[in-house]
């Protein structure tokens, strides 16, 4: 597997509409988050998924089970293909969201958010553990309850495969070993993302900034199409 998601992390639809049209046909995926949706609404999704694109809503819902639920049928509604909601909502609140993508027998995948990666060390308030010890918890409740996959950084995909060997794994911060890495610290290149076993690699600014969008999509690409080759031999 192993596919190229494009994080289009825009204020206005117009950007990102014009970032889409540049990726056309080399990106199967686009990632619309908060910021996009809350300004253009589910309208946005349609737009994506008839310029040909499958859509991954990163909305990381937290909240009641039956508000969960509504807000995963409207996402289904607005037909997106992928829904992000944190893990720390729990079982109920989980099991709540799969029932919906069951009911409706819709393809949609729910991934589930471990541990920001913005939170350092004992900046989690009532929990003293470590981070990584949190996020493999996580993982092995997110397999139990059923989840389709879990968001995670590329250098936790090996660990969590090992112990949730059914989670489908999405990794942002992906970056070349000659690219500045931006705000991400806990970065990794396509090549080695797709090895570690990484389903999805989610990829903004170096292909958004980039003078040449495609180009470097298809640079990803290549990096990914040659880490199978290398996985399966
Ligand atoms: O520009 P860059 O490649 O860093 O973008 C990565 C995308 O992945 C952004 O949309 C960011 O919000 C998202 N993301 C992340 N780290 C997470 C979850 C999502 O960077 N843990």
């Amino acid at each position: 597997m192993a596919e190229l998601i494009v994080a289009l992390d825009f204020e206005k639809a117009e950007d990102a509409y014009l970032l889409a049209e540049k990726i056309q046909g080399e990106v199967p995926w686009v990632k619309i988050g908060l910021e996009l949706f809350i300004a253009e609404g589910p309208y946005i999704v349609k737009k994506f998924k008839e310029m040909g694109f499958n859509v991954f809503l990163d909305l990381k819902l937290y909240d009641i089970p039956n508000t969960v639920k509504g807000a995963v049928y409207s996402a289904l509604k607005a037909g997106a293909d992928m829904l992000t909601i944190h893990l720390s909502g729990g079982k109920r609140m989980s099991e709540a969201a799969l029932a919906v993508c069951n009911k409706q027998k819709s393809g949609m995948k729910i991934f589930g958010v471990s541990v920001l990666t913005s939170f350092d060390e004992g900046e989690l308030i009532g929990y003293q553990g470590k981070l990584s010890d949190l996020v493999q918890l996580l993982a092995k409740n997110a397999e139990e309850w059923a989840m389709h996959g879990i968001v995670c950084s590329g250098l936790e995909v090996e660990k969590i495969k090992s112990i949730a060997p059914n989670l489908l794994c999405l990794t942002p911060g992906i970056r070349f070993d000659d690219n500045k890495s931006d705000d991400q610290r806990r970065v990794m290149t396509p090549y080695n993302a797709v090895m570690a076993g990484s389903d999805y690699l989610v990829v903004g600014r170096p292909i958004t900034r980039a003078d040449d969008p495609k180009s470097v999509a298809k640079r990803i690409n290549e990096e990914i199409q040659k880490a199978k080759k290398d996985k399966n031999r």
